[in-house]
């Protein structure tokens, strides 16, 4: 083993050997490298795996396996590593195999004596197994706050889009008159389940490792409570092989990323729909529009075909992470390294939807008076009339198949329903004041339902709810509790 550089490492040609070369006697091949190498993707772990390795090398000086001096050599050389990350000024070198084993190497330069004692008692599966925890757990924080600033923009046009109304849909077909205000509404409190999914998740994901070593902890008094503590977990680990080998928290993600996807599609969907000249009923704004290359009179929705768009890329990446995960025997096995990529797409992909569609919704043109033209077709509130028959003693079945003989009638004979329910009996004039335009929703009573005040009343509990979601990410950021 002579010939040793100062790095621990042994250089071959220009290509140096990696910090567990010592037990094999060749090193590894350049096909294998591209296969197993991958500090091109966990790169962005380095601030986390700093912080993980901070609290590792504070652990073994608190529980004495280093000396004061060589935990403070340490601390310090990890710190220059962290500021040269800052600054640009990290250098990578080939050998490099990850960010961990970077990392250690670095350290190992800057402190040829104290650097390989950075790895005692750990092994880089409890490492790497910590630093995604520190990582999703800061990441699924940012976007949950994401999704309150899009729930922000929804609430905001929820209000200003005051009595105006358009014709809810069932089967894509005109059903009854909604407030536009408790469409907005539907989508926020959709989102707001993903907002507590999320938190929800994070706390299985608020689960410190640090211990646990390569899969069975160590015979070294080492101190995950201490680690736990200083790194800000709410939970320490129960079983060291669960610890290194599970992702479940890493598909939890996913999943919560997929659904709050899918639900952002729908969004997507309803706008591209909305501003087709069919529809008519949203302009969207130039900023968030592209033209054709080839005809020059297009206008396409593409941040919102996008946004449609991304949901699939969401579900492959959380089925990606279930297949690797299926069938893995306890514990570490390399398939884990697998995670990463999936995480890191679902996260950017978020990231990049929803600034976009809360900037379109906020900047879009509702046009309100094609949506109440949608609206008021007098069928539209043929349930309203129903029910009207209903208030009066008649039961409703019957009721329905009344009104149901009369929309068959108008539609046969071309005459206005209006006309129909005058002269019909059961109904005359009074009943015209039901079918009145903008009428049904007002009418409605029952809670959550679509009409005016009920929106009003959402709006008061979206908006309080927005603001308790912020604290409780707030606090889940800062501390070691999780909401
Ligand atoms: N880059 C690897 C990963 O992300 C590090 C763990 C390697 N562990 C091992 N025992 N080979 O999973």
């Amino acid at each position: 083993m002579g010939n040793r550089s100062p790095t621990g490492h042994q250089p071959i040609g220009r290509q140096a050997v990696t910090l567990w070369s010592s037990r094999t006697s060749r090193p590894l091949s350049e096909e294998a490298k591209n296969l197993t190498y991958s500090l091109a993707v966990d790169k962005r772990l380095a601030f986390d795996d700093l912080a993980g390795s901070k609290a590792h090398v504070k652990g073994l000086g608190v529980s004495g396996v280093l000396t004061n001096e060589e935990s403070s050599i340490l601390l310090t050389a990890l710190s220059q590593v962290e500021e040269e990350f800052r600054n640009g000024s990290f250098e990578f070198e080939q050998s490099d195999e990850d960010i961990h084993t970077a990392i250690e190497r670095r350290v190992t330069a800057i402190s040829p004596e104290v650097g390989p004692k950075l790895h005692t008692g750990r092994s880089r599966n409890d490492q790497v197994a910590c630093a995604l925890r520190l990582f999703s757990k800061r990441e699924l924080t940012a976007t949950a706050v994401g999704i309150i600033d899009l729930q922000e923009v929804l609430l905001a046009r929820a209000v200003d889009s005051a009595d105006a109304y358009l014709p809810g849909y069932t089967h894509l077909q005109r059903a009854q008159p909604v407030p536009l205000a408790h469409y907005f509404l539907a989508h926020a409190w959709a989102l707001a389940r993903d907002v507590d999914r999320i938190c929800d998740c994070l706390k299985r994901v608020d689960v410190s490792p640090l211990g646990s070593g390569a899969l069975a902890g160590s015979s070294l008094k080492l101190d995950p409570e201490y680690t736990q503590r200083e790194l800000g977990f709410g939970f320490l680990f129960e079983n060291s092989m669960d610890a290194v080998s599970d992702r479940d928290f890493v598909a939890e993600t996913l999943f919560d990323l997929a659904l709050l996807g899918i639900h952002l599609s729908r969004i997507g969907q309803e706008i591209v729909l909305w501003s087709t000249q069919e529809f008519g009923f949203v302009h969207l704004d130039d900023s968030y529009t592209t033209g054709s290359s080839m005809l020059p009179q297009k206008k396409n929705s593409d941040t919102a075909e996008l946004t449609r768009a991304k949901a699939g890329r969401l579900i492959g990446n959380l089925t990606a992470l279930l297949v690797v995960l299926k069938g893995l025997p306890l514990s570490y096995n390399r398939d884990l390294q697998e995670d990463k990529e999936p995480l890191f797409d679902s996260l950017d992909q978020i990231s990049l939807i929803l600034p976009a569609l809360a900037g379109l919704l906020a900047e879009a043109k509702f046009d309100l008076e094609r949506m109440k033209e949608a609206a008021d077709s007098p069928f539209s509130s043929a349930v309203d009339l129903a029910e009207w028959l209903v208030a009066l003693g008649m039961p409703f079945r019957q009721a329905h198949s009344l009104i149901a003989s009369l929309v068959r009638d108008s539609i046969a004979n071309q005459g206005s329903f209006e006309d129909f329910v005058v002269s019909h009996p059961s109904l005359g004039k009074p009943a015209l004041e039901v079918i009145k335009a903008g009428e049904a929703v007002r009418r409605r009573i029952t809670k959550g339902g679509a009409s005016t005040g009920s929106v009003k009343q959402q709006i008061e509990q979206l908006r309080m709810r927005l603001e308790q979601d912020r604290n409780r990410l707030q606090y889940g950021r800062s501390g070691s509790q999780q909401p």
